[in-house]
């Protein structure tokens, strides 16, 4: 920890490249003064993230997206007192990117710097005003690269209490939508096609008899392949809404599922729900009766952005220089995840 832990300045710039999206947000308190996300409309005509393709745009893009984040939130870099960024997990390219930026901005005015984790990130995105959401209460990360279930005592950090076994949600939303010939991210496409559509035609799998808190969506996914293969081509075509509506349904139960199991083991009256797939309508709509207090962050910080991470960094110990100069980026957490 270094000295300057305990202190906490008040204007928070924040960067975050972990995946796609260069994002950059200014943060007063917990107040989120500018917030900007510059997705990279690119990665659609591959069908998926291409990391070095990510790295290089993040590149290109970063200190535009920062002087955006300053000039919307009427700052400067004088007025900025700490510098927070996503360490990991990630893709690592697309990480050292944003990471060697936050380096260099707080290192020139030997700013002090916070190393976040994107999981607590999403966790985090609940502290935020209008409406923060404190501790203690159980978390729901939904995104395109976990799904986990988080016990939240304080704002520092959570404990793992279960997670997926195989394919995130996000994951299974954006296979579902490949397979029903939607372009990518699919979660977004694949809700409004479901929203024509009646999610009772087509029942798929919810893993019901997996115990504990775990997930499972890899048999969602071979269900609808076989589903399909089964309609043909014609009737595939015909029913695609129905299809999609009964995919989605499936996957907003079996969180659902798991959500209530965890409140019940953790004693957690509060639930908070973070990442991509929370920014999903019938998921927001299902799990907002489960829990007597339910906070589900506004969709544009549910997926990735960094006033999200200026959260977090208000709750980590922050680094003085030039003691984060040799600080590295992880690919996965030290939870493993
Ligand atoms: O948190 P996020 O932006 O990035 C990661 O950390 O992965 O999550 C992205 C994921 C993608 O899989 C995307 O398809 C999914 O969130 N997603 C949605 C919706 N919006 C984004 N899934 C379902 N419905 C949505 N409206
Ligand atoms: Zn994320």
């Amino acid at each position: 920890m270094g000295p300057l832990a305990g202190r906490r300045p008040r204007v928070i710039l924040a960067l975050e490249t972990s995946c796609d999206d260069t994002c950059a947000a200014v943060l007063e308190g917990a107040t989120v003064r500018a917030s900007v996300i510059s997705s990279q409309g690119i990665h659609d005509r591959y069908g998926g993230v291409v990391p070095e393709v990510a790295s290089r745009h993040h590149l290109e893009l970063v200190n535009a997206v920062v002087d955006d984040a300053l000039r919307r939130a009427d700052a400067t870099l004088d007025d900025v007192g700490l510098v927070a960024v996503t360490r990991g997990p990630g893709l690592v390219g697309a990480l050292l990117v944003g990471l060697q930026s936050a380096k260099a901005l707080a290192a020139a005015r030997r700013l002090p710097l916070a190393p976040v984790d994107h999981l607590h990130g999403h966790v985090a995105a609940t502290f935020l005003e209008p409406d923060p959401f404190e501790p203690p209460f159980l978390c729901l990360v939904a995104s395109g690269g976990h799904t986990l279930l988080a016990d939240v005592r304080d704002p520092g950090g959570f404990e793992v209490v279960g997670q997926t076994l195989d394919d995130a949600a996000g994951e299974a939303f954006d296979k579902g939508a490949r397979l029903l010939g939607l372009p990518y991210p699919g979660g977004p496409a694949l809700e409004r096609l479901a929203a024509g559509g009646n999610p009772g035609a087509f029942e798929f799998p919810v893993a019901r008899g997996l115990p504990g808190l775990d997930f499972s969506f890899s048999g969602l996914k071979t269900a609808l392949l076989y589903r399909l293969r089964d309609l043909g081509e014609t009737a595939a075509r015909e029913h695609r809404a129905d299809l999609a509506a009964g995919y989605q349904h499936a996957i907003v139960e079996a969180l659902a599922l798991r959500v209530e199991r965890a409140l019940e083991t953790t004693g957690h009256e509060r639930l908070a729900v973070g990442g991509g797939v929370a920014a999903n309508g019938a998921l927001r709509r299902r799990l907002a009766g489960l829990a007597p207090a339910v906070a589900i962050p506004a969709p544009a910080l549910c997926t990735d952005n960094a006033a999200m991470i200026g959260a977090a960094a208000r709750h980590v110990p922050a680094l003085a220089w030039p003691e984060y100069l040799s600080l590295d980026a992880y690919a996965t957490g030290e939870r493993g995840l």
